[in-house]
């Protein structure tokens, strides 16, 4: 009786025990079902800290796991499912399935939340302590977990992997993507920019300064007692962000957060014994200056702060696009006087000077001068000048619109603004040239608008913890920024899938090219376009020389040059991934007459296009023949600026662009005699082809056109040879009206650039000054007549 006693007590402490572990692994198990407002609403975490369930957003509710006791109605979201999908109703349900966590909604959608990653079933799902909800399989692996699908948040435990990204929330009650991201970038550099932009050092308004030359699977990691750090592959530190000093308290939650402000921050819950919260504190941001998020302020304003609080105010020849809405930015306010031959109308406008003023765009034009004035006169006779920037010695000159302007009194700065003499309110009165309005995107000003609105509903948050420490960090970094520049840090390394999905399986054509075909494509959620370039027929080469090669492509900024965005090198896959241009190409405007440019226009093209070429041959650092100058290589973009494409890449096919070729390159019609001769290949190719292009710009059509009405008339280059000779220019016209000094100055230089001998050919940069103006052209010989 005794025994059986005792076998009846060690059963039950056995059962007890079972028991016990049971419930310190309370799995929840396949068929539980949350709803939105009939329990259980939710599941726990032991601690009592997370939670995962519907939390409400506005009048419908959405999946994610939320920190209990913290933040506005006491809940802090942390994780959302789909979170750009619209809130489900009070009738939907969660279940967890053998597929997965299934959300069905009142009218019987069924939404997989957790896609299958491996080949087995999910069997039970857990609430965690360190905020992560995981799924697991008939042997408590872990199969899924919401740590690998961060939003706006990390948490202690988790990492943000190579190319993972973090966006931040739209507002403090809407969790949907908003207007930041901070990126964990293959290149080892971890970066934040405002959301519709690409991987370009231009848009980052703060690096972690940690960058690589290639490709380096970095993550950024954050540990339970409040570590924040870089690592590498191995999970070595490569730099620490913050690194805490206190006491493993196992009451302390620590997260980073994206916020909607654009600052990315580090921050520490400690809760009691109770388990209540008692404090939250910032441990450590990113940045403390509101006004150095890019796009706070619209294009043509810049953004100064007042008592902490960030404010934009327009620009000196500005004036609010909407005095109610100011964060729509500002448009110029006074009447464009038209640029006459290449030259400014100085009398028409003032320089007004500020100081303190600074902004990170790319300036199309870097020039180094001793003192403000001259950079304030210079850009004042620059028709394309709108405002500069004297810093460190060097004169940037801008266009207009400007972006990211903001008032810093701790800049050395001086900036000069062209104002027009001429307001827009006065010409109401007195003539009727309709104002020019330099800035006017409507897309951009929604975008703006929403961001702005984001902003103001969080500006409360705007603690500056200045002084002069961080003023040394900001200068530093700003320095590192820029050299960054040089080393190549705008370019963006894509996976082939990216790219795949990207052009939606390379549908959309937009045109073959001499190195492969072009695809149009999308990237982030569409907000950016960009054109993808599959390479063909490419000289084998490794994979490191190829990197090479796009890092020296990607250094090249100019505003007549197509920007390189990034590349793809997988396998034997290349593909380039280059900023989208609108408006087609010049070969399509000249010659398919689809919008015929005027005379004005197409000096103007001419222009554009040989200070490209000036760029690619004397200004950039290593110096590019692009051996392939045509009409169908040059775009024109949304404000018919002509940008040239293709450069570069015939160094890909030939790898010694001095030497001779045995294979022939270049375009038939566009190439110079040397091409033909095996003699070597220099600048001087590019030239021969640029006189080509500039004859058929001047008279709107091919260099070879046999559709034309007399004989003579079918090489075009002979044709304006003999019509030069004859003092007949104005037959290469035809009824057009144009400025005839103007014209006889384009096509001097012209045959002067198509000289059979190269040596007789001019430079880009004489080219310039000529077609400029600024040098006079003499009387140019026979094109042949060096070789005849
Ligand atoms: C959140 O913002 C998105 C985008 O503007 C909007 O479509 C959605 O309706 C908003 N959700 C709520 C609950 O306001
Ligand atoms: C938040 O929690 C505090 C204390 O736990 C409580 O007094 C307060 O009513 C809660 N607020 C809301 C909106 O639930
Ligand atoms: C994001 O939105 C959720 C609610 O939609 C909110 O709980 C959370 O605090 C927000 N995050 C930030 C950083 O504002
Ligand atoms: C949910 O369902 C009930 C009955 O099934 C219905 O009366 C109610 O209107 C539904 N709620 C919503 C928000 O549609
Ligand atoms: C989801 O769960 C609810 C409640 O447990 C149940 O009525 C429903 O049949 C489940 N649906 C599916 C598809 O499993
Ligand atoms: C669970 O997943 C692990 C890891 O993926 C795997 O090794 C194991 O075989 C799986 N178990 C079952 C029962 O599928
Ligand atoms: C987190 O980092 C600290 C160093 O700051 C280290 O002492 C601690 O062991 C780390 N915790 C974990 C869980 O790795
Ligand atoms: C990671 O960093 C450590 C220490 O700097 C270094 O020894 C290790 O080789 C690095 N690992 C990789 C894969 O680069
Ligand atoms: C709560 O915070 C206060 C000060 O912020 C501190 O003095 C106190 O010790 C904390 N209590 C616990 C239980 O950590
Ligand atoms: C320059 O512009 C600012 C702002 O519009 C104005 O306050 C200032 O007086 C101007 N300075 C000069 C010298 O015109
Ligand atoms: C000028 O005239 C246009 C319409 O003719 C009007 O919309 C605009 O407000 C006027 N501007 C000023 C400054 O009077």
């Amino acid at each position: 009786m005794a025994s059986i006693f005792t076998v009846f007590i060690l059963l039950s402490m056995f059962f007890a025990c079972g028991r016990a572990e049971e419930k310190q692994f309370s799995h929840i198990q396949l068929g539980s079902a949350l709803h939105p407002e009939t329990p259980p609403m939710s599941w726990r975490s032991p601690s009592g800290h997370f939670e995962f369930g519907f939390y409400q957003q506005g009048n419908g509710f959405m999946v994610g796991i939320w920190l209990v006791g913290v933040g506005i109605n006491n809940i802090t979201v942390v994780w959302t499912a789909s979170r750009d999908d619209p809130p489900v109703t009070r009738n939907a349900t969660l279940n967890l399935t053998k597929d997965g966590l299934v959300l069905i909604t009142e009218q019987g959608w069924e939404k997989l939340i957790s896609a299958r990653t491996s080949d087995s079933a999910y069997f039970a799902a857990n609430m965690l302590d360190s905020g992560n909800f995981v799924l697991y399989n008939k042997s408590y692996s872990i199969i899924w977990e919401t740590f690998s699908y961060p939003t706006d948040t990390i948490l202690g435990g988790q990492f943000l992997s190579s190319g993972g990204q973090l966006f931040s929330n739209l507002s403090e009650t809407n969790q949907s993507t908003g207007w930041y991201r901070l990126k964990m970038q293959y290149d080892g550099n971890l970066v934040l920019y405002p959301v519709n932009t690409v991987d370009d050092y231009s848009d980052a308004y703060w690096s972690s300064d940690t960058y690589k030359n290639g490709v380096v699977y970095y993550r950024l990691y954050l540990n339970d007692t409040g570590l924040l750090q870089i690592i590498n592959s191995t999970r070595n530190s490569v730099k620490d962000l913050y690194s805490s000093s206190a006491s493993n308290n196992i009451n302390t939650i620590y997260r980073a957060t994206l916020e909607i402000n654009g600052f990315f921050r580090l921050y520490s819950h400690t809760y009691d014994e109770t388990g209540t919260l008692n404090s939250s504190v910032i441990k450590w941001s990113a940045l403390d200056d509101l006004c150095k998020v890019k796009g706070f302020c619209g294009f043509n304003s810049y953004c100064t702060l007042n008592d902490g609080k960030p404010y934009c105010l327009c620009l000196p020849g500005t004036d609010f696009i909407d005095a109610n809405h100011k964060s729509l930015g500002c448009e110029s306010d006074f009447l464009e006087v038209g640029c006459k031959d290449g030259r400014e109308d100085v009398a028409s406008y003032n320089i007004n000077t500020t100081e303190n003023m600074i902004w990170e765009d790319i300036p199309y034009m870097d020039v180094p001068m001793s003192t403000k004035e001259e950079c304030g006169n210079s850009c004042l006779e620059d028709c394309n000048c709108g405002a500069a920037l004297f810093i460190y010695s060097q004169c940037h000159k801008q266009k207009l619109p400007l972006r990211y302007v903001r008032r810093d009194s701790d800049k050395q700065t001086t900036a000069f603004f062209k104002v027009g003499l001429r307001s827009i309110k006065s010409w109401n009165e007195s003539d009727h040239i309709p104002p020019v309005h330099v800035f006017t995107s409507k897309k951009v000003l929604v975008q703006v608008l929403v961001l702005i609105l984001g902003f103001t509903a969080f500006s409360f948050l705007a603690l500056g913890i200045s002084g002069l420490f961080m003023f040394k960090i900001r200068v530093l970094r700003y320095k590192r920024l820029k050299e960054s520049e040089t080393l190549g840090m705008t370019l963006n390394i894509f996976s082939y899938d990216e790219l795949k999905s990207a052009t939606n399986g390379f549908k959309d054509e937009l045109g073959k090219g001499s190195f492969g075909t072009v695809y149009k494509g999308n990237l982030y959620k569409g907000k950016k376009f960009v054109a993808v370039k599959k390479l063909e027929k490419l000289v084998e080469e490794g994979e490191r020389e190829f990197r090479a090669e796009m890092q020296a492509i990607g250094r090249t900024h100019h505003k007549n040059l197509v920007r390189l965005l990034g590349y793809c090198a997988e396998g034997s896959k290349r593909l380039l991934v280059y900023e989208y241009i609108s408006n087609g190409s010049l070969a399509n405007i000249l010659f398919k007459g689809v919008r015929r440019p005027d005379w004005d226009e197409r000096v103007r093209i001419t222009l554009d296009v040989a200070r490209g070429i000036l760029y690619l041959h004397e200004e950039c650092k290593t110096p590019i023949i692009h051996c392939d100058i045509k009409p169908s290589n040059i775009l024109m973009d949304e404000f018919w600026t002509a940008k040239i494409s293709d450069f570069g890449l015939a160094k890909l096919l030939m790898p010694d662009q001095t030497r001779t070729f045995t294979m022939v390159r270049g375009t038939r019609g566009y190439m110079a005699l040397e091409w033909q001769k095996n003699t070597p290949i220099s600048v001087k190719a590019d030239i021969y082809s640029y006189g080509i292009v500039l004859l058929e710009i001047i008279c709107c059509r091919k260099n070879m056109d046999v559709n034309v009405s007399k004989p003579e008339e079918i090489v075009l280059s002979t044709w304006v040879y003999n019509c030069f000779v004859a003092r007949e220019l104005d037959r290469i016209v035809g009824n057009e009206e144009v400025d005839k000094r103007t014209l006889e100055n384009m096509v001097k230089v012209a045959l002067w650039c198509i000289q059979d001998e190269p040596i007789l050919r001019p430079s880009m940069k004489s080219v310039v000054l000529m077609l400029e103006g600024i040098t006079d052209v003499a009387v140019p010989p026979c094109p042949n007549s060096a070789s005849t």
